[in-house]
């Protein structure tokens, strides 16, 4: 038998108005981990859906093989039969079950017409154990954080007996600690005989754990390394998938703040079903104009808690505390009386809180901006036109349209959407969580590009991040929070990842 597990041949995949693969050729060897680099858009997704069935055969041209025979899948249930798992960029789960009924939803036995419950929780408690997550089999999806549902996702795939393991993005939503135990998972996973192909914007996980690299750009297969052989570094993936040399990841900024515009005194937050426990305890912060602030600090620390709660409430039961913005006390009760007061929020789940998906760009890119787009209450349709245009071409939205659906965009172009949207809306302070989530390291340069143009013209912008060098290159200031509360603040010439990690556990 071949030395390869799974072989592409020529493939070539066309969406309406969009060629997004052309002729990509791969090859992933038995029991090697291989990961697929490429910028947003360069058809990494595409290509592992033509392959799991997503895409049935005939709706692509060119050959797959798997385990040495040609495939034919006509669904994703084909391809898990054989022993082809894949767990997507935005997760799959059904929050209002439990989470041994994921893990063996659509592959119980029943007899009888009865299907055995205890068997299945007694089961998965075991692939929970594999995957290190140690909740009873009986929790509810929704509970969990990311984290913990990748981690689902994982023994359903093990469940399945998977041979091939294809993850895209899985560290996308993960912090370092996080990311770190499932990229252990997958190392262990190698050693047990399984392969894994891993999509990931992360090029240091990259490093750390794969055999082979190849590199997709513009849905061309440009190369493929032998990490250890070619001695691959960051770099020389970055060049591949740009086209070009990338010379700062963080953009020079001058830093000169104005005057406090923003002040957080004893701010605390209830939890939106618990009323009595405090998600966030007298948080206290300011920040000045022309500043960025950035927020660390593990997953679960109420960073985005917080954030949401002062955006017009948008979390929690009640808040107590005092906001001041250009030193007037407000009390929103509203997204939309915080927008009308200058403040602008990119949240960090695009899909149920940033975007409508069955919308087209443009009217995504308007939705927060209906007031300035309008005149007596109706909308210039040419004005949204030519503002969604602008921001295709400055964040390089990869799409033929902007009246292409928000839906069929790949995941990071999907983000680049939500931060258009935020930034035609003007806000005088605009909170950011991740906002580079799933972005690709070219456009990750460009959307640092406009905060910084942001600064310059006298806005402010807050970032919640969980990325610590993304942190440490962009903010002016830097608070650390954990256990909902701000463990200190770090100036930028003195905080360094190992003051942040430290306080955010010792204070
Ligand atoms: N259903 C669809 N209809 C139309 N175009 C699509 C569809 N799915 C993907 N595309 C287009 O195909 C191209 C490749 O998308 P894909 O999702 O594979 O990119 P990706 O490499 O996974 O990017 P990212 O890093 O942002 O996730 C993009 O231009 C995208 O807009
Ligand atoms: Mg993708």
């Amino acid at each position: 038998m071949s030395e390869y597990i799974l072989e592409i041949e020529n493939l070539t995949k066309e969406f309406p108005g969009v060629r997004a693969l052309e002729n990509v050729s791969l090859k992933v060897k038995k029991g090697e981990i291989h990961s697929l680099c490429g910028e947003n858009g360069a058809g990494k997704s595409t290509l592992m859906s033509c392959i799991s069935g997503v895409y049935p055969k005939g709706t692509y041209e060119g050959k797959v093989f798997f385990k040495g025979h040609e495939v034919n899948y006509h669904n994703v249930k084909d391809s898990e039969k054989e022993g082809l798992a894949i767990i997507h960029q935005e997760l799959a789960l059904s929050p209002y079950l439990s989470i041994y009924e994921n893990i063996f939803l659509g592959h119980m036995e029943t007899k009888l017409g009865v299907i055995n419950w205890n068997r299945y929780i007694t089961e998965s408690r075991e692939y929970l154990n594999t995957v290190g997550l140690h909740e009873p089999p009986e929790t509810i999806v929704s509970r969990l954080g990311v984290g913990k549902q990748q981690l689902i996702e994982i023994a359903r795939a093990l469940s399945k007996k998977a041979e091939l393991l294809i993850l895209d993005e899985p560290t996308s939503s993960l912090n370092d600690d996080e990311s770190e135990k499932l990229l252990n998972l997958i190392l262990e996973f190698k050693r047990q005989g399984i392969t894994s192909v891993i999509i990931s914007h992360k090029l240091n996980e990259v490093l750390k754990v794969a055999d082979t690299v190849t590199i997709l750009r513009d849905g061309k297969s440009i190369r493929t390394y032998d990490v250890k052989g070619d001695k691959l570094t960051e770099e020389m993936i970055i060049k591949d998938m740009v086209g070009r040399d990338l010379t700062h990841r963080f953009p020079e900024r001058k830093s000169s703040p104005g005057e406090t515009i923003m002040e957080v005194k004893d701010w605390t937050v209830y939890h939106p079903e618990y009323h009595g426990i405090k998600v966030v305890d007298k948080a206290s912060f300011y920040l000045k104009r022309g500043e960025i602030l950035a927020f660390c600090g593990p997953m679960g620390a109420g960073r985005t808690e917080l954030m949401m709660s002062l955006y017009g409430k948008s979390y929690g039961s009640r808040s107590e505390g005092e906001l001041r913005i250009k030193g007037n006390i407000l009390n929103f009760n509203s997204a939309k009386a915080a927008i009308e007061s200058g403040l602008g929020y990119i949240s960090e789940d695009r899909k149920s809180l940033g975007l409508v998906l069955i919308q087209d760009i443009k009217t995504n890119i308007a939705h927060a901006s209906l007031k300035k787009l309008s005149r007596f209450g109706i909308m210039n349709s040419q004005g949204e036109i030519q503002e969604a245009e602008h921001y295709r071409k400055e964040l390089r939205i990869r799409t033929p349209s902007v009246d292409q659906l928000v839906r069929n965009l790949s995941g990071g172009n999907q983000q680049k959407v939500v931060v258009s949207k935020s930034l035609l809306a003007d806000p005088d302070i605009l909170i950011v969580d991740e906002p580079t989530r799933g972005i690709d390291v070219g456009a990750k340069a460009e959307i640092y590009d406009i905060m910084n143009t942001m600064i310059a013209a006298g806005k402010s912008i807050i970032m919640i991040s969980s990325e610590l060098p993304e942190a440490l290159g962009m903010a002016d200031r830097i608070y650390v929070m954990n256990e909902g509360r701000i463990k200190g603040m770090l100036k930028k010439e003195e905080a360094t990842q190992e003051k942040i990690m430290h306080m955010a556990l010792v204070g």
